[in-house]
């Protein structure tokens, strides 16, 4: 009952949401809040180093007979394509046979990724490591895979806490691996908050005045970056004034148009523009130049993920700031977490990884750590 009104409430302030923009800190995310980090066991990607509990349990010849099944929520994301990279790079690097990796793309479509689910379990993979399209159908794929006793690993998109417990109440061989988007959002208005409000603001109405770009709401990572992003403003003391607040679906083409849009309605009054990724802060870029403003001059612009792109604009100062979304601790974490399971070794149920900030202070040493 408890629950069903939290969903109730959840799903009303999500609609207030959109049909209002600009939400403060109300998160368009129709899904519970994740399990709060201070719940979480591990600070670091995997609960042990894998690659030797795999050499002591089975030696790495065995891992090269294991089959692995990879769902991506949608290849067609920056993000997620650098990810998945490491994540097979890594996977062969511990001893896994490339042709027993099998990594498939949902094209953001649930009924597609769910397709894919079933013939994995039809093929008896070993293990499944996956990315979901929808976050809310975790309770109905965690129910499959666990019946089919394959051992499972969700990444990105994190299932919420009601979820993550189920998985501790049962002691189920199913885990999270993942970062804390609420970090990444705290840095993101840090960077600002850094400046001082001289420097941002330039209408001199004594408020930062911005506008943000969020994310899929299936990936609580969007509701996150965008509530803690205001939250670090006010937390430093500064008035903010949320001009607009539109969802870009992660996406680089749709977060210029929107900020294209912002830019024509609110014209000099826009000091900051928060972009909950990379992806969507390249699109706003680009509006940013085509509407004859500068970054750094007359206005601010953060994203996440550090895409190396992003990096390079950080060093110019084209873009004032990023967040290292770390896919390396992340894939290779999952990898470990599988392995683990593999191994008998077992994992927590919950491994999150740490964000770093990057301006331009950092931006080339970040940059030189991912070439
Ligand atoms: C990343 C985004 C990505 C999304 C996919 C987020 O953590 O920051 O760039 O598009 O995950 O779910």
């Amino acid at each position: 009952m408890k629950k069903k009104l939290i969903s109730l409430v959840l799903a009303s302030a999500m609609c207030l949401t959109l049909l209002a923009g600009c939400g403060g800190s109300t998160s368009a995310s129709s899904s519970a809040p994740a399990a709060e980090p201070a719940a979480t066991e591990a600070a670091e990607p995997a609960a042990e180093p894998a690659a030797d509990a795999a050499a002591e349990a089975t030696g790495d010849s065995d891992l090269a007979t294991k089959k692995v099944g990879v769902c991506i929520y949608q290849f067609n994301d920056n993000f997620m394509t650098l990810y998945r990279q490491e994540l097979e790079r890594y996977l062969i690097e511990q001893g896994f046979a490339k042709e027993n990796i099998t990594i498939v793309d949902g094209a953001n479509d649930q009924a597609t990724q769910s397709g894919q689910i079933d013939s994995f379990i039809a093929d008896k993979v070993d293990v499944l490591i996956i990315n979901l399209v929808n976050s809310s159908s975790a309770a109905t794929v965690t129910d499959k895979v666990v019946a089919a006793n394959i051992p499972l690993v969700y990444i990105n998109r994190e299932p919420d806490a009601d979820e993550q417990q189920r998985w501790a109440d049962n002691n189920w061989n199913v885990c999270y691996v993942g970062c804390d988007a609420r970090q990444s959002g705290t840095y993101q208005g840090e960077i600002i908050a850094d400046l001082g409000l001289d420097a941002v603001d330039f209408n001199k109405n004594g408020k930062i005045d911005y506008i943000m770009i969020e994310g899929d709401p299936e990936n609580v990572d969007a509701a996150y970056r965008t509530e803690f992003s205001v939250k670090a403003l006010t937390d430093a003391g500064f008035e903010v004034n949320c001009l607009d607040d539109q969802v870009g679906m992660w996406d680089q083409a749709k977060g210029g148009e929107l900020v294209a849009n912002s830019l024509t309605q609110y014209g000099n009054d826009i000091e900051v523009v928060f972009c909950n990724n990379d992806a969507m802060a390249l699109g706003a870029l680009q509006s940013i130049k085509n509407a004859g403003r500068t970054v750094g001059k007359d206005i601010y612009l953060v994203g996440v993920d550090a895409l190396t792109e992003v990096v390079g604009y950080v060093i110019s100062g084209e873009i004032t700031g990023t967040v290292f979304n770390n896919h390396f601790a992340q894939a290779d974490g999952a990898a470990d977490a599988a392995i683990n399971y593999l191994t008998g070794a077992g994992n927590e149920h919950n491994i999150q990884c740490d964000y770093t900030k990057v301006t331009q202070a950092n931006a080339q040493e970040i940059l030189d750590s991912l070439q």
